[in-house]
Protein backbone atom coordinates (compact mmCIF):
# COMPACT_ATOMS: atom_id res chain seq x y z
CA UNK A 1 0.00 0.00 0.00
CA UNK A 2 2.90 2.15 0.78
CA UNK A 3 4.61 2.41 -3.06
CA UNK A 4 0.55 3.70 -3.74
CA UNK A 5 0.86 7.06 -5.66
CA UNK A 6 -2.34 7.76 -3.93
CA UNK A 7 -3.32 6.14 -0.79
CA UNK A 8 -5.18 6.30 2.54
CA UNK A 9 -2.55 6.79 5.82
CA UNK A 10 -3.05 5.14 9.47
CA UNK A 11 -5.14 8.52 9.97
CA UNK A 12 -7.51 7.68 7.61
CA UNK A 13 -6.51 10.80 4.95
CA UNK A 14 -5.69 10.30 1.39
CA UNK A 15 -2.43 11.19 0.95
CA UNK A 16 -0.22 11.93 -2.46
CA UNK A 17 2.82 13.02 -3.88
CA UNK A 18 3.31 16.42 -5.22
CA UNK A 19 4.34 16.23 -8.41
CA UNK A 20 5.39 19.87 -8.76
CA UNK A 21 7.89 19.15 -6.34
CA UNK A 22 9.86 16.87 -8.12
CA UNK A 23 12.69 15.46 -8.66
CA UNK A 24 14.49 17.76 -6.00
CA UNK A 25 11.91 17.20 -3.19
CA UNK A 26 9.95 14.18 -2.23
CA UNK A 27 6.27 15.99 -0.39
CA UNK A 28 3.28 14.41 0.07
CA UNK A 29 0.68 16.58 0.00
CA UNK A 30 -2.96 15.34 2.04
CA UNK A 31 -6.31 15.90 -0.10
CA UNK A 32 -9.37 16.71 1.97
CA UNK A 33 -12.08 18.17 0.09
CA UNK A 34 -13.30 18.79 -3.26
CA UNK A 35 -11.77 21.77 -4.07
CA UNK A 36 -8.13 20.07 -2.85
CA UNK A 37 -8.78 17.55 -5.51
CA UNK A 38 -9.64 20.28 -8.26
CA UNK A 39 -6.45 21.98 -7.23
CA UNK A 40 -4.25 19.36 -7.31
CA UNK A 41 -5.46 18.55 -10.56
CA UNK A 42 -5.65 21.58 -12.52
CA UNK A 43 -1.99 22.54 -11.16
CA UNK A 44 -0.63 18.81 -12.25
CA UNK A 45 0.29 18.56 -8.59
CA UNK A 46 -1.18 14.84 -9.58
CA UNK A 47 -1.09 13.85 -13.19
CA UNK A 48 -1.39 11.21 -15.58
CA UNK A 49 -4.75 9.98 -16.96
CA UNK A 50 -5.77 7.38 -14.38
CA UNK A 51 -4.16 9.11 -11.60
CA UNK A 52 -6.55 12.10 -12.08
CA UNK A 53 -8.95 9.87 -12.36
CA UNK A 54 -8.74 8.51 -9.01
CA UNK A 55 -8.59 11.89 -7.72
CA UNK A 56 -11.63 12.92 -9.31
CA UNK A 57 -13.28 10.54 -8.36
CA UNK A 58 -12.38 10.73 -4.28
CA UNK A 59 -13.21 14.62 -4.83
CA UNK A 60 -16.29 13.68 -5.76
CA UNK A 61 -16.98 11.52 -2.15
CA UNK A 62 -15.43 14.77 -0.39
CA UNK A 63 -18.11 16.72 -1.90
CA UNK A 64 -21.06 14.63 -1.10
CA UNK A 65 -20.15 14.54 2.35
CA UNK A 66 -20.42 18.18 2.35
CA UNK A 67 -23.60 18.69 0.49
CA UNK A 68 -25.27 15.02 -0.56
CA UNK A 69 -28.13 16.76 -2.78
CA UNK A 70 -28.64 16.44 -6.15
CA UNK A 71 -27.63 19.94 -7.18
CA UNK A 72 -24.51 19.28 -5.04
CA UNK A 73 -23.51 15.74 -7.00
CA UNK A 74 -24.17 17.12 -10.50
CA UNK A 75 -22.50 20.64 -9.61
CA UNK A 76 -19.62 19.09 -8.17
CA UNK A 77 -19.14 16.31 -10.99
CA UNK A 78 -19.14 18.50 -13.66
CA UNK A 79 -16.34 20.62 -11.77
CA UNK A 80 -13.95 17.81 -11.28
CA UNK A 81 -14.51 16.63 -14.59
CA UNK A 82 -13.69 19.39 -16.25
CA UNK A 83 -10.15 20.22 -14.30
CA UNK A 84 -8.30 19.16 -17.43
CA UNK A 85 -9.75 18.74 -20.66
CA UNK A 86 -7.66 15.84 -22.45
CA UNK A 87 -7.43 12.87 -20.50
CA UNK A 88 -10.90 10.77 -20.75
CA UNK A 89 -9.95 8.81 -17.47
CA UNK A 90 -11.20 12.01 -15.30
CA UNK A 91 -14.27 12.02 -16.79
CA UNK A 92 -14.61 8.25 -16.58
CA UNK A 93 -14.42 8.05 -12.94
CA UNK A 94 -15.98 11.36 -11.59
CA UNK A 95 -19.18 9.74 -13.89
CA UNK A 96 -18.48 6.07 -12.45
CA UNK A 97 -18.59 7.66 -9.39
CA UNK A 98 -21.95 9.88 -9.88
CA UNK A 99 -23.40 6.65 -11.55
CA UNK A 100 -22.54 4.79 -8.08
CA UNK A 101 -23.62 7.58 -5.92
CA UNK A 102 -27.27 9.23 -7.69
CA UNK A 103 -29.44 6.33 -7.38
CA UNK A 104 -29.29 6.36 -3.54
CA UNK A 105 -30.84 8.82 -0.91
CA UNK A 106 -28.50 11.49 -0.08
CA UNK A 107 -27.57 9.97 3.15
CA UNK A 108 -25.75 7.22 1.84
CA UNK A 109 -24.10 8.75 -0.92
CA UNK A 110 -20.99 10.37 0.44
CA UNK A 111 -20.04 6.63 1.52
CA UNK A 112 -21.25 4.98 -1.52
CA UNK A 113 -19.00 7.65 -3.07
CA UNK A 114 -16.13 6.70 -1.40
CA UNK A 115 -16.22 2.91 -1.70
CA UNK A 116 -16.23 3.83 -5.22
CA UNK A 117 -13.49 5.67 -5.45
CA UNK A 118 -11.51 3.21 -3.01
CA UNK A 119 -12.35 0.44 -5.78
CA UNK A 120 -11.10 2.75 -8.90
CA UNK A 121 -7.91 2.91 -7.10
CA UNK A 122 -7.57 -0.93 -6.62
CA UNK A 123 -8.51 -1.53 -9.93
CA UNK A 124 -6.27 0.85 -11.69
CA UNK A 125 -3.56 -1.35 -9.62
CA UNK A 126 -4.55 -4.72 -10.81
CA UNK A 127 -5.08 -3.34 -14.44
CA UNK A 128 -1.79 -2.07 -14.72
CA UNK A 129 -0.04 -5.04 -12.75
CA UNK A 130 -1.51 -7.04 -15.86
CA UNK A 131 -0.45 -4.55 -18.66
CA UNK A 132 3.14 -5.07 -16.94
CA UNK A 133 2.84 -8.85 -17.49
CA UNK A 134 1.21 -8.51 -21.19
CA UNK A 135 3.62 -5.47 -22.19
CA UNK A 136 6.75 -7.46 -20.51
CA UNK A 137 5.85 -10.59 -22.16
CA UNK A 138 5.37 -8.43 -25.97
CA UNK A 139 8.15 -6.94 -25.59
CA UNK A 140 10.40 -9.38 -23.64
CA UNK A 141 10.20 -11.40 -26.98
CA UNK A 142 12.00 -9.07 -28.86
CA UNK A 143 14.88 -9.67 -25.94
CA UNK A 144 15.63 -12.99 -26.99
CA UNK A 145 17.22 -11.96 -30.64
CA UNK A 146 19.58 -9.64 -28.83
CA UNK A 147 22.52 -9.65 -27.35
CA UNK A 148 22.53 -6.29 -25.26
CA UNK A 149 19.73 -5.27 -22.69
CA UNK A 150 16.71 -3.90 -24.26
CA UNK A 151 16.49 -0.63 -25.78
CA UNK A 152 12.71 1.02 -24.91
CA UNK A 153 12.00 5.37 -25.15
CA UNK A 154 9.68 6.03 -24.04
CA UNK A 155 7.78 9.49 -23.95
CA UNK A 156 6.38 12.08 -21.01
CA UNK A 157 5.64 10.18 -17.85
CA UNK A 158 3.18 7.32 -17.91
CA UNK A 159 5.17 5.52 -14.73
CA UNK A 160 4.30 4.77 -11.41
CA UNK A 161 3.33 8.09 -10.18
CA UNK A 162 0.81 8.63 -13.30
CA UNK A 163 -1.12 6.17 -11.98
CA UNK A 164 -1.97 4.50 -8.53
CA UNK A 165 0.92 2.07 -8.72
CA UNK A 166 2.99 0.20 -11.56
CA UNK A 167 2.26 2.85 -14.35
CA UNK A 168 1.21 2.20 -17.78
CA UNK A 169 3.80 2.14 -20.46
CA UNK A 170 6.51 1.87 -17.98
CA UNK A 171 4.47 -1.23 -16.39
CA UNK A 172 5.95 -3.73 -18.45
CA UNK A 173 9.58 -2.04 -18.18
CA UNK A 174 9.25 -2.79 -14.77
CA UNK A 175 8.05 -6.47 -14.68
CA UNK A 176 10.94 -7.08 -17.27
CA UNK A 177 13.34 -5.83 -14.66
CA UNK A 178 11.60 -7.56 -12.17
CA UNK A 179 12.27 -11.08 -14.45
CA UNK A 180 15.97 -9.96 -14.61
CA UNK A 181 15.54 -9.10 -18.38
CA UNK A 182 18.08 -6.38 -18.90
CA UNK A 183 16.35 -3.47 -20.19
CA UNK A 184 17.23 0.48 -20.32
CA UNK A 185 14.39 3.07 -21.22
CA UNK A 186 15.65 6.37 -23.23
CA UNK A 187 13.71 8.96 -21.37
CA UNK A 188 12.08 11.72 -23.93
CA UNK A 189 12.71 15.09 -21.63
CA UNK A 190 8.99 15.76 -22.93
CA UNK A 191 9.36 19.56 -22.87
CA UNK A 192 7.09 22.13 -22.07
CA UNK A 193 6.74 20.18 -18.87
CA UNK A 194 10.03 18.10 -18.59
CA UNK A 195 7.89 15.39 -17.25
CA UNK A 196 10.49 12.62 -18.94
CA UNK A 197 13.13 14.47 -17.77
CA UNK A 198 11.68 14.83 -13.85
CA UNK A 199 9.47 12.21 -13.48
CA UNK A 200 10.11 9.58 -15.38
CA UNK A 201 13.67 9.79 -14.71
CA UNK A 202 13.13 10.31 -11.06
CA UNK A 203 10.74 6.82 -10.86
CA UNK A 204 13.31 4.66 -12.96
CA UNK A 205 16.60 5.85 -10.81
CA UNK A 206 14.16 5.12 -7.71
CA UNK A 207 13.83 1.03 -9.09
CA UNK A 208 16.62 0.78 -9.88
CA UNK A 209 16.19 0.98 -13.77
CA UNK A 210 18.95 1.43 -16.23
CA UNK A 211 17.81 5.22 -18.19
CA UNK A 212 19.55 7.47 -20.13
CA UNK A 213 17.37 11.22 -20.79
CA UNK A 214 17.95 12.21 -24.20
CA UNK A 215 16.44 15.81 -25.50
CA UNK A 216 13.02 15.38 -27.12
CA UNK A 217 14.42 15.82 -30.61
CA UNK A 218 17.14 12.99 -30.40
CA UNK A 219 14.36 9.63 -30.70
CA UNK A 220 14.66 9.68 -34.32
CA UNK A 221 18.81 9.54 -34.56
CA UNK A 222 18.71 6.77 -31.65
CA UNK A 223 16.46 4.54 -34.05
CA UNK A 224 17.68 4.74 -37.02
CA UNK A 225 20.77 4.10 -35.48
CA UNK A 226 19.24 0.94 -34.37
CA UNK A 227 19.80 2.15 -31.17
CA UNK A 228 16.00 1.49 -29.78
CA UNK A 229 13.86 -1.94 -30.07
CA UNK A 230 10.58 -0.52 -29.44
CA UNK A 231 8.69 2.78 -28.24
CA UNK A 232 5.98 2.53 -25.90
CA UNK A 233 4.08 5.21 -24.26
CA UNK A 234 0.58 5.97 -22.51
CA UNK A 235 -2.39 7.71 -23.06
CA UNK A 236 -5.14 9.75 -22.40
CA UNK A 237 -7.17 8.92 -24.30
CA UNK A 238 -8.52 6.94 -27.41
CA UNK A 239 -11.20 7.36 -29.75
CA UNK A 240 -13.36 4.69 -31.29
CA UNK A 241 -11.02 4.04 -34.46
CA UNK A 242 -7.78 3.54 -32.65
CA UNK A 243 -6.07 7.58 -33.00
CA UNK A 244 -4.52 7.96 -29.60
CA UNK A 245 -3.64 11.56 -27.86
CA UNK A 246 -0.75 11.23 -25.49
CA UNK A 247 1.49 14.28 -24.83
CA UNK A 248 3.21 16.59 -27.48
CA UNK A 249 5.24 14.99 -29.27
CA UNK A 250 4.07 10.87 -29.60
CA UNK A 251 3.42 11.75 -33.14
CA UNK A 252 6.65 12.29 -33.98
CA UNK A 253 7.69 9.80 -32.55
CA UNK A 254 5.40 7.50 -33.72
CA UNK A 255 6.51 8.77 -37.33
CA UNK A 256 9.72 7.94 -36.78
CA UNK A 257 9.35 4.70 -35.10
CA UNK A 258 7.11 3.45 -38.59
CA UNK A 259 10.19 5.04 -40.70
CA UNK A 260 12.62 2.83 -39.14
CA UNK A 261 10.51 -0.32 -38.77
CA UNK A 262 10.12 -0.24 -34.97
CA UNK A 263 6.88 -1.02 -32.94
CA UNK A 264 5.60 2.06 -31.63
CA UNK A 265 3.07 0.42 -28.40
CA UNK A 266 0.53 2.32 -26.69
CA UNK A 267 -0.35 1.03 -23.25
CA UNK A 268 -3.43 2.28 -21.43
CA UNK A 269 -6.34 0.50 -19.16
CA UNK A 270 -9.67 0.04 -21.13
CA UNK A 271 -10.89 3.63 -18.85
CA UNK A 272 -8.57 5.36 -21.77
CA UNK A 273 -11.41 4.30 -24.44
CA UNK A 274 -13.77 7.09 -25.35
CA UNK A 275 -16.10 5.44 -27.53
CA UNK A 276 -18.52 8.56 -27.95
CA UNK A 277 -14.80 9.81 -29.87
CA UNK A 278 -15.44 8.73 -33.49
CA UNK A 279 -11.66 9.56 -34.21
CA UNK A 280 -8.79 11.43 -32.80
CA UNK A 281 -10.16 14.81 -34.27
CA UNK A 282 -12.87 14.51 -31.77
CA UNK A 283 -10.57 14.54 -29.03
CA UNK A 284 -10.06 18.04 -26.38
CA UNK A 285 -6.18 19.25 -26.87
CA UNK A 286 -5.82 21.35 -23.78
CA UNK A 287 -4.08 24.05 -24.32
CA UNK A 288 -1.46 25.29 -21.76
CA UNK A 289 -0.19 28.50 -20.47
CA UNK A 290 2.59 30.02 -22.70
CA UNK A 291 4.49 30.87 -19.98
CA UNK A 292 5.70 27.09 -19.53
CA UNK A 293 7.31 27.61 -23.15
CA UNK A 294 8.72 30.81 -22.29
CA UNK A 295 10.34 29.62 -19.38
CA UNK A 296 11.59 26.80 -17.61
CA UNK A 297 11.84 25.40 -14.17
CA UNK A 298 14.73 24.17 -12.57
CA UNK A 299 17.13 23.97 -9.89
CA UNK A 300 19.66 26.26 -9.38
CA UNK A 301 23.14 26.52 -8.91
CA UNK A 302 22.77 27.50 -5.42
CA UNK A 303 20.75 24.91 -4.81
CA UNK A 304 16.87 26.97 -4.54
CA UNK A 305 14.61 26.00 -6.84
CA UNK A 306 13.53 28.77 -9.74
CA UNK A 307 12.02 29.79 -13.18
CA UNK A 308 14.29 31.39 -15.76
CA UNK A 309 13.19 33.02 -19.44
CA UNK A 310 14.42 31.25 -22.34
CA UNK A 311 12.50 33.03 -25.16
CA UNK A 312 12.84 36.95 -26.27
CA UNK A 313 10.67 39.27 -24.51
CA UNK A 314 7.71 39.82 -27.07
CA UNK A 315 7.96 36.88 -28.65
CA UNK A 316 4.65 34.46 -28.75
CA UNK A 317 4.61 30.75 -27.86
CA UNK A 318 1.82 28.54 -28.68
CA UNK A 319 1.18 25.42 -26.11
CA UNK A 320 -0.63 22.69 -26.55
CA UNK A 321 -0.38 19.96 -24.39
CA UNK A 322 -1.52 16.57 -25.83
CA UNK A 323 -1.11 15.28 -30.31
CA UNK A 324 -2.99 12.65 -31.93
CA UNK A 325 -1.23 10.04 -33.10
CA UNK A 326 -2.94 8.26 -36.38
CA UNK A 327 -4.28 4.52 -35.92
CA UNK A 328 -2.07 3.81 -38.71
CA UNK A 329 1.22 4.18 -36.37
CA UNK A 330 0.16 2.01 -33.33
CA UNK A 331 1.45 -1.14 -33.46
CA UNK A 332 -1.19 -2.19 -30.81
CA UNK A 333 -2.67 -1.28 -27.60
CA UNK A 334 -1.64 -2.95 -24.80
CA UNK A 335 -4.67 -3.24 -22.11
CA UNK A 336 -5.64 -5.03 -18.65
CA UNK A 337 -7.24 -7.85 -21.23
CA UNK A 338 -4.95 -8.44 -23.65
CA UNK A 339 -3.42 -6.55 -26.32
CA UNK A 340 -5.56 -5.48 -29.41
CA UNK A 341 -4.90 -3.75 -32.61
CA UNK A 342 -5.41 -0.27 -32.55
CA UNK A 343 -9.24 -0.16 -34.65
CA UNK A 344 -12.43 -0.16 -34.46
CA UNK A 345 -12.49 -4.22 -34.12
CA UNK A 346 -9.19 -4.06 -31.86
CA UNK A 347 -11.20 -1.32 -29.57
CA UNK A 348 -14.52 -3.20 -29.47
CA UNK A 349 -12.95 -6.31 -28.50
CA UNK A 350 -10.99 -4.77 -25.49
CA UNK A 351 -13.90 -3.60 -24.52
CA UNK A 352 -15.62 -6.60 -24.30
CA UNK A 353 -12.60 -7.55 -22.56
CA UNK A 354 -11.13 -9.51 -25.02
CA UNK A 355 -13.85 -12.16 -24.85
CA UNK A 356 -14.88 -11.63 -28.88
O1 LIG B 1 0.10 16.41 -18.83
P1 LIG B 1 0.34 15.12 -18.13
O2 LIG B 1 1.64 15.05 -17.41
O3 LIG B 1 -0.83 14.70 -17.27
O4 LIG B 1 0.43 14.08 -19.34
C1 LIG B 1 0.58 12.73 -19.06
C2 LIG B 1 0.69 11.90 -20.28
O5 LIG B 1 0.64 12.38 -21.40
C3 LIG B 1 0.79 10.44 -20.05
O6 LIG B 1 1.51 9.82 -21.09
C4 LIG B 1 -0.63 9.84 -20.05
O7 LIG B 1 -1.45 10.54 -19.16
C5 LIG B 1 -0.61 8.42 -19.69
S1 LIG B 1 -0.36 8.22 -17.95
C6 LIG B 1 -0.27 6.61 -17.53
Amino acid sequence: MKSRTLRIDEQGLLRTLDQTRLPFERCEMVLQSAADCHRAISTMQVRGAPLIGAVGAWGLAFALRDDPTDEGLYRAARWLAGARPTAVNLRWAVERTMRRARVLEPGARAKAARDEAVAICDEDVECNRRIGEYGARLIGALADARDRALQILTHCNAGRIATVEHGTALAPVYRLHELGIPVHVWVDETRPRNQGASLTAWELAERGVAHTVIVDNAGGLLMRAGRVDAVIVGCDRVAANGDVANKIGTYLKALAARDCGLPFWVACPVSTIDSQCTSGDDIPIEERDPAEVTHVSGRLEDGATGRVRVVPEGSLAFNPGFDVTPARLVSGLITEHGVFPASAAGIARALAGGCT
